[in-house]
C-alpha cells in the first residue's frame, strides 16, 4: 500500500517537471510588444497579448493563422513580405491592417471600443 502511494508521488512529480519544461521551451511574446515594418515612416505600433488574449478571450490561431504551432509562432513578415505578394499572402501593412482595424472595427460597433484610427495605434512615443 505504501509502495503504491510513494510510486503515484514519484509519477506526480516527473508529470509536473516535464509539464514546466514544456512551458518553458515555448517563445514567450515580449509584453507590449513594438510592432515596426522595417524602414517604415511611421510610429511603431505597441501590442499587447494581455488585452488579446487575457482579457479578451482571442485565440491564438485567430492571429497566428497558418501556423503548425500557434503557440511557437513564426513572425508574420516570415511570409507577408514588406513589398510583394507571396503565395497569395498580402503585404505585410496590408496584412496587419486587415487583422488588426478589421476586427477593431467589428468590436466597436458591437460595443467593445477597440482603436481604429491612425494615431491610435501609430501613437508618437511620449517622453
Ligand atoms: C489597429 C491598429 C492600426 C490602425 C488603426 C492603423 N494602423 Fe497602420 N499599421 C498597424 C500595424 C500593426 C502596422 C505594422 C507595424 C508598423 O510598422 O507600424 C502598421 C503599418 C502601417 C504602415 C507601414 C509602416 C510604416 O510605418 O510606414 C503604414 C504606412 C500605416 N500603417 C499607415 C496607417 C494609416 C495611414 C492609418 C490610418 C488610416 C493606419 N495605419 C491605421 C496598425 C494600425
Ligand atoms: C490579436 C492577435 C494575436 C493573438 C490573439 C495572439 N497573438 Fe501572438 N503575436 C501577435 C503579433 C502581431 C505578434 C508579432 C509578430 C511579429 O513579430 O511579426 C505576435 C508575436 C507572438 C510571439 C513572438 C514570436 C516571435 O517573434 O518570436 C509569441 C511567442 C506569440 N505571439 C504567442 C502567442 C500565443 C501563445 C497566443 C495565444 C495564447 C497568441 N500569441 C495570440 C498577435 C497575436
Ligand atoms: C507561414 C506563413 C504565414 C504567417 C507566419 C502568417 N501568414 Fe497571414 N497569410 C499567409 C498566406 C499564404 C495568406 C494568403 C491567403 C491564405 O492562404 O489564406 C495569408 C493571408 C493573411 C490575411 C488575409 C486574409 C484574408 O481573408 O484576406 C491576413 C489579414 C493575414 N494573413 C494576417 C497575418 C498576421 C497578422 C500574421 C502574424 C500574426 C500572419 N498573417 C502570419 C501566410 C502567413
Ligand atoms: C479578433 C479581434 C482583434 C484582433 C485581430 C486585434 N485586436 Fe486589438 N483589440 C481587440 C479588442 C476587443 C480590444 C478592446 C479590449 C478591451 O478594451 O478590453 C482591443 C484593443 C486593442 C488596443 C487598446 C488596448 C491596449 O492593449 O492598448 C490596441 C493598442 C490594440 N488592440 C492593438 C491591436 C493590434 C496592433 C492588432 C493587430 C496586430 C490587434 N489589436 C488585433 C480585438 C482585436
Amino acid at each position: 500500500m505504501k509502495k503504491a502511494l510513494f510510486i503515484v508521488l514519484i509519477a506526480l512529480v516527473f508529470a509536473t517537471i516535464s509539464t514546466f519544461s514544456m512551458v518553458s521551451a515555448q517563445k514567450k511574446a515580449p509584453e507590449p510588444m513594438s510592432l515596426k515594418i522595417e524602414g517604415g515612416k511611421l510610429p511603431a505600433v505597441s501590442f499587447s497579448h494581455i488585452t488579446h488574449t487575457e482579457k479578451t478571450k482571442i485565440e491564438c490561431i485567430t492571429c497566428h493563422h497558418k501556423d503548425k504551432d500557434p503557440k511557437n509562432p513564426e513572425p508574420c513578415i516570415q511570409c507577408h513580405l514588406i513589398k510583394e505578394v507571396k503565395d497569395n499572402a498580402p503585404i505585410a501593412k496590408e496584412a496587419y491592417h486587415k487583422n488588426c482595424i478589421d476586427c477593431h472595427k467589428e468590436s466597436t460597433a458591437k460595443g467593445k471600443a477597440a482603436p481604429t484610427k491612425c494615431n491610435e495605434c501609430h501613437k508618437k512615443q511620449q517622453g
